[in-house]
């Protein structure tokens, strides 16, 4: 079974499409499914419900919710698909009602779901609760019981945002990269994870980094299948150099694409390397697949390529069913809680949104919907609207909820 099965009835996107194709077009799985109707291209002819469990947490987790919610409201309104939401606490919230970061309750809500939506969890709050309740053992909780083991963060910078990223315009115009990072097994998950008192006024902590042949082969399926859509090209990072897990990671990389995949070029990368390579040249990057550790840390640094932390998406996906052809999946923008800035209008609200789109693309089948919104999201940024995080020299300020509607506003007019 392929690592990424596309859903059924669409087709791959071609290589070297020119300009004009929005990036986050280009950035993903491209394929267009037509409705009969011509005026009705969006629709789900089908109108299957599909099953949403809103998940906000913490932070400005609920902000950002409130504008898929609206997006929500309006697809339903529209007719264009139908969603039967429930919402859930996760993370500190969930803590202050129930004392612990996730119930069981909510669990089986998540595993019920066709797909989770979750905001963003933790903050100073609660900084001192147990660890075993702390806010993100929720989120690692829906990972591991979910099976969510492939996380897609692609990193897209869109034209309009190229002045805002740290680096210069030159390195990151048109930059187009997907992170593939393991999300269920290594040092995150790893036994034994323990602080030992030693008695003698020393302390030691451990914490296991751990991989097997099949978490490897499997994690490097999909990015390979993603690649096939995209450049062609992935780069495995690891640090082979001084951990054995490493040296696997290399080694397994190396036979899976000997055997499945030799069209595509691999490329290894040692991790540290590998993020100067990702402030030094990004674009040199197709698919990176890395580990959950180094793909956190790798993720959180292509984020700041395309401007902002708050315009990173992605996407959390588990095996496909045998029976059922669906797969669990959680989608979560990449940016954490900012407890900083929450409650204040200033989060962008982005990075939730494009997850919502992603959960249209690889849960719902609605590619073409999920163009119309990245398109949107384009079109409002080169309008000129920002929120505080890209804000930058003659452009408008707008808070969460301005941002909110003028790309649902701008997803009406391609939908009239
Ligand atoms: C992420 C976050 C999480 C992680 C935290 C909140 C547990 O940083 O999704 O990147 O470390 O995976
Ligand atoms: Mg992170």
């Amino acid at each position: 079974m392929p690592g990424l099965d596309p859903p059924a009835g669409l087709k791959p996107r071609r290589r070297g499409e020119g300009p004009g194709i929005h990036p986050l077009r280009k950035m993903m799985d491209c394929r267009v499914k037509r409705g009969n109707d011509e005026q009705n291209v969006f629709e789900d002819t089908t109108m299957t419900t599909h099953k949403l469990l809103l998940l906000p947490g913490d932070g400005i987790g609920p902000e950002v919710m409130a504008e898929v919610k609206r997006l929500i409201d309006w697809l339903s309104a529209k007719g264009i698909t139908k969603f039967e939401t429930e919402q859930g606490l996760v993370g500190g919230s969930a803590y202050d009602a129930h004392k612990v970061s996730i119930t069981d309750d909510t669990m089986a809500k998540a595993k019920a779901a066709d797909a989770v939506i979750f905001g963003a969890v933790g903050g100073p709050k609660w900084d001192s609760v147990p660890y075993e309740a702390r806010p993100e053992a929720g989120l690692l909780r829906l990972r591991k019981d979910l099976g969510l083991f492939a996380n897609l963060r692609p990193a897209v910078c869109y034209p309009a945002l190229a002045d805002a990223s740290s680096l210069k315009r030159e390195a990151v115009e048109g930059l187009d990269i997907m992170i593939v990072r393991e999300l269920t097994g290594g040092v995150y998950f790893g036994e034994p994870k323990t602080i030992t008192d030693l008695g003698n006024g020393q302390k030691r902590a451990i914490d296991t980094q751990v991989y097997d042949t099949y978490e490897i082969e499997r994690i490097g399926r999909v990015a390979f299948d993603l690649a096939r859509k995209r450049r062609n090209k992935v780069t495995s990072m690891e640090k082979r150099n001084v951990m054995k897990s490493g040296v696997l990671w290399n080694e397994v990389m190396t036979q899976v694409h000997a055997r499945e995949y030799n069209d595509v070029t691999l490329e290894h990368q040692l991790a540290d390397s590998g993020g100067m390579m990702l402030v030094k040249y990004p674009k040199q990057f197709d698919v990176i697949v890395t580990d959950n550790l180094f793909g956190d840390m790798l993720s959180d640094i292509a984020a700041m390529l395309t401007g902002s932390l708050g315009m990173l998406p992605s996407a959390s996906l588990g095996e496909v069913d045998a029976k059922t052809k669906k797969r669990r999946a959680l989608y979560e923008p990449v940016h954490g809680s900012a407890p900083d800035i929450a409650g204040r209008g200033l989060a962008n609200p982005i990075a939730m949104l494009a997850s919502f789109g992603m959960a249209l693309r690889y849960s719902f089948d609605m590619g073409e919907l999920a163009d119309k919104l990245d398109a949107a999201i384009a079109a409002v940024l080169a309008s000129g609207l920002r929120t505080a995080d890209i804000k930058s020299e003659g452009s408008k300020g707008v808070s969460t909820t301005q941002m909110g509607e003028a790309i649902l506003g701008e997803l009406q007019k391609l939908h009239a």
